[in-house]
């Protein structure tokens, strides 16, 4: 029986309910479809910082590779650990040492959701770009605490790193409705972002099935609230997408919609997949958080592994379950009664 190695890596607050939620579903559709999943957990938390001094150990990175994916619950306690640290110290190195620079995150409304824009049927794909731009690290801080500080944090856009994922993006459009809308800020920042719209340009002629639109940030927020079925897939740098996709659950009907799938194209290192929402300390720990986006996730991380008719599956039965009101509306089910339904869905 073919078998799955998979690293878990449940992480903070409500990573960790959401882990266990997707995890059983994992499973489930592995014995329906007739896969093996083997995973292995890692305690890797601002608690494991606590104890230990890191967020993971210094060998953590080489014992991830050998993993065929990671499934990611959530990292960040910011009343212990400074976000800055924690997010430094395990997510982000992550998402770098692996070359997971496309980071894929898709925007629908489930049946049953209504949303904020009141049922506007929407079907978007944002493409981010996840290793560099905004997020490059590159920067430091001077005359730290006197008057005459300087902080600097500088963006870096290569030539290679836009170059793949616009790529990527396209390669993505040309599986759905074929029109890419690459959101940038060249009006303001020259060097970078008119840089970017060149590649864009450049990347599009290699694609005459694509239809291409240019769009500024604060143009594009505008338009995913007024008229998001006007859009097929996005692509944006680092911090934009990571913007745009908040944005994008939100429309969707909140953060516990929100799938992603940080992913390694050449795979050359494991992908990495995790729902949007983050820690969410305030409810952890208290069995109503939404597991959906991170069942999402994880039918993400089947449909890479080659499972797709599992992938398939699992969304059928989040579909059903959400279509009978179950997970549509927050604070309706807790996350075991939603979890209950959706693997009796698929087990149906
Ligand atoms: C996300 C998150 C992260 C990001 C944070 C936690 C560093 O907001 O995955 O969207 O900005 O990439
Ligand atoms: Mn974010």
């Amino acid at each position: 029986m073919k078998t799955h190695n998979l690293a878990l890596i449940p992480g903070d607050g409500i990573g960790v309910d959401v882990t266990d939620a997707a995890m059983a579903v994992v499973q489930a559709a592995a014995r329906v479809h007739g896969f093996a999943i083997r995973s292995q957990s890692f305690p890797w938390s601002c608690n494991h910082y606590l104890q230990t001094g890191a967020m993971m150990p210094a060998d953590g990175i080489e014992t991830l590779r050998g993993f065929d994916a990671i499934f990611l619950g959530a990292v960040g306690w910011p009343d212990t650990v400074p976000d800055s640290v924690s997010l430094h110290g395990l997510l982000l190195p992550i998402r770098k040492a692996f070359n997971q620079y496309a980071n894929i995150r898709p925007h629908r409304l489930l049946p049953g959701v209504e949303g904020p824009l009141k049922a506007t049927a929407f079907d978007i794909l944002c493409i981010r770009e996840n290793t560099e731009g905004e997020y490059s690290g590159a920067g430091g801080r001077v005359h730290q605490g006197r008057e005459n500080e300087v902080a600097v944090e500088t963006s870096v856009f290569t030539r290679a790193g836009v170059e793949r994922i616009l790529r990527f993006a396209f390669d993505q459009a040309m599986t759905r409705r074929r029109h890419v809308t690459s959101v940038t800020k060249s009006n303001a920042q020259k060097f970078t972002m008119v840089f970017w719209d060149e590649m864009t340009r450049r990347v599009a002629a290699d694609y005459p099935d694509v239809i291409v639109s240019h769009m500024h940030i604060d143009a594009m927020a505008a338009r995913m609230v007024m008229a998001p079925a006007s859009l097929d897939v996005i692509v944006a740098s680092n911090l934009f997408g990571d913007i745009l996709t908040d944005l994008g659950a939100a429309i969707q009907g909140g953060l516990g919609f929100a799938a992603s799938a940080n992913i390694c194209p050449d795979g050359s290192g494991p992908s990495m997949f995790e729902p949007v929402h983050g820690s969410a300390p305030d409810i952890a720990g208290r069995n109503i958080a939404n597991p959906v986006a991170a069942i999402w996730s994880a039918a993400m991380m089947l449909d890479h592994l080659g499972e797709q008719a599992a992938a398939q599956s699992v969304m059928a039965a989040v579909e059903a379950t959400t279509a009978r009101g179950i997970g549509a509306i927050p604070g309706r089910q807790s996350t075991d009664e939603i979890t209950a339904a959706i693997l009796a869905a698929l087990e149906e």
